[in-house]
């Protein structure tokens, strides 16, 4: 029998193999990204099949695919509990031997300050990736989405500590990225990053910063989708 192969079979082994814990009742957090997108239109499937779930969608994107596939929505402030998450990420650390194994960077769509508040508000979060995003040593520019009129005293602060901010362009549309919330991207260049816990840290208490795309210690596992199946970490 010929085997799918390729980066988006990967991702979607990934994303079909995060929702086989749903369960009746659950409210499911849904991610942002072309990873997530085959878990969003898994659990369309599922519904369609008589699966009973709610979901928080992070982003626009993930709202109208999830609207597109018949998933019901809620929202945050409408319930007690997530019951689980699920998300893609742009890199994870994959390093069993370092104190922040499973840390990720996220925001490569501008979306990581609804993820990261629908992520770390469930009892589980699960990531889906394919190969490409394990990496031994983070080292991404870190998205930072920051209120409009702070962009410029917060790329300045970014600069004191070693960071290379850029502002981050629009496609199709002269000016800035403008994210759903209404504030600006800085992407933040800091080579490998040696201590992505400090810098977490760092970066949150500057004053204008909404929310970065760092998540250390958020995420419970990853589901790495290849072309030979699904391996899970577990954290
Ligand atoms: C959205 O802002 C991001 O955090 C995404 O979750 C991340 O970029 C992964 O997207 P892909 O699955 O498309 O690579």
């Amino acid at each position: 029998m010929k085997t799918e192969g390729g980066p988006e079979a990967a991702k979607r082994r990934a994303g079909e193999r995060a929702i086989e814990t749903i369960e009746d009742g659950f409210v499911v957090g849904l991610g942002t990204g072309s990873t997530t997108a085959h878990a969003i239109r898994a659990i369309g499937r599922a519904v369609d099949d008589g699966l009973e779930i709610r979901g928080i969608p992070t982003s626009f994107q993930s709202r109208q695919l999830a609207l597109e596939v018949g998933i019901p929505l809620t929202d945050l402030d409408a319930v007690d509990v997530v019951d689980l998450a699920i998300d893609g990420a742009d890199q994870v650390l994959d390093d069993p031997d370092a104190a922040t194994h499973g840390a990720l960077i996220k925001g490569g769509g501008a979306a990581h300050a609804r993820e990261k508040l629908v992520d770390t508000a469930a009892d589980r979060f699960v990531v889906v990736a394919d190969p490409s995003k394990l990496t031994d040593r983070l080292e991404r520019p870190v998205p930072v989405e920051v209120l409009p009129d702070a962009h410029a005293v917060v790329a300045e602060r970014v600069r004191t500590f070693g960071g290379e901010p850029t502002l981050r362009d629009a496609e199709r549309k002269d000016g800035p990225v403008v994210t759903d919330n209404g504030n600006l991207v800085l992407d933040c260049g800091f080579g490998a990053i040696d201590d992505p816990d400090a810098l977490a840290t760092r970066l949150s208490r500057l004053p204008g910063v909404v929310e970065h795309g760092l998540f250390v210690g958020q995420a419970d596992a990853t589901y790495v989708g290849s072309d030979g199946g699904v391996e899970v970490r577990r954290y």
